[in-house]
């Protein structure tokens, strides 16, 4: 039976990688619903991206949710810098063949985490936390519903990639992920040390690009954008693959080094808001709250992504 999978993203380049992957994995995953949030771009854009991606993939029978318009506490920020202004670099996908739900993405979380007559499931969070961690203000019991949380942000090695000490994810909003870093389930974290082992070099993005799917075609076009732009920003050949990162987790952890931590995240200090303080040394007598991923087979892993994607 395929694990129930909620994911809860900010489309985004690397977010319609994640997409894909999940959704081509049927077997493994079972995807119930895709949540938006704003993040890399609005969230009203960000609907509009999953809604495209979905009607390019011929997926239309995944319900999508939209979620939080802005953070927890503090200001929005975006980061159309490395996404562009419509979130998906220069590319566009096809006219949306569905609607978003009514329902908004904190409520449905709610509903269906609250709901004991259904499995738990695995939420997935590839943007900001805001709709987990405001559904978890709101009804704490919900809980209960989530087999495990699989998450991407933060850095310990690798310090930060919207400031110096903190990573994109955690800074947008940092009241929400520590909200979720304290939820009690269990938490496996792919973080900038990890991701940036995972980068786009120009042999794999040809292989990418060989695979003559329109959903490869589209992920190539889009990668091209952000290598484009980490070679200017970074000085970098090839861009990482941050978000797709949680589902190769999911389809094969043992590509993964992982170990358990406690996390805590700052959100208070102006100049380190959103740092994410990963103790590996037991610096207390704190309980570990998190299973911390600090590296990964990269060939492999993005073999993997590509075998999926050649399924689409
Ligand atoms: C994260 O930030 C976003 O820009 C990406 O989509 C990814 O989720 C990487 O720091
Ligand atoms: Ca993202």
């Amino acid at each position: 039976m395929p694990r129930p999978v909620i994911i809860d993203c900010d489309p985004g380049i690397d977010d319609c990688v994640a997409l894909m992957v999940a959704l081509a994995s049927r077997n493994e995953l079972g995807v119930e619903a895709i949540c938006t949030v704003a993040g890399n771009v609005n969230v009203a854009t960000c609907t509009r991206n999953v809604l495209g991606l979905l009607a390019l993939l011929g997926r239309v029978d995944v319900p999508v949710y939209s979620g939080c318009e802005r953070p927890m506490s503090v200001n929005p920020v975006f980061a159309d810098h490395i996404h562009g202004e419509n979130g998906l670099g220069s590319v566009c996908f096809p006219a949306a063949q569905t609607s978003a739900a009514t329902e908004d993405a904190v409520d449905y979380l709610i509903r269906r985490l609250a709901d004991s007559g259904q499995p738990p499931a695995t939420l997935v969070i590839v943007g900001p936390s805001t709709n987990l961690a405001t559904a978890l203000q709101k009804a704490p019991d919900i809980t209960a519903g989530i087999e495990q949380i699989v998450l991407m942000g933060g850095a310990r090695r690798e310090g930060g990639n919207i400031t110096p000490s903190a990573e994109f994810n955690i800074y947008a909003d940092p009241h929400a992920a520590q909200t979720v870093f304290h939820g009690g389930r269990p938490l496996t974290v792919i973080g900038l040390d990890a991701t940036l082992q995972l980068r786009c070099s120009p042999d794999r993005m040809a292989a990418l690009r060989a695979i003559g799917n329109a959903a490869s075609k589209a992920a190539a076009d889009m990668m091209e954008h952000v290598n484009a732009i980490y070679g200017e920003i970074y000085g970098t050949a090839g861009a990482a693959m941050h978000d797709p990162c949680t589902i190769a987790w999911l389809l094969a952890p043992d590509l993964f080094h992982a170990r358990p931590v406690r996390i805590e995240v700052e959100t208070a200090s102006a100049l380190t808001r959103g740092h994410t303080a990963v103790d590996y040394h037991h610096t207390d007598d704190r309980p570990a709250n998190a299973n911390w991923v600090d590296g990964l087979e990269s060939d492999k892993v993005f073999a993997l992504l590509l075998e999926r994607i050649a399924r689409l």
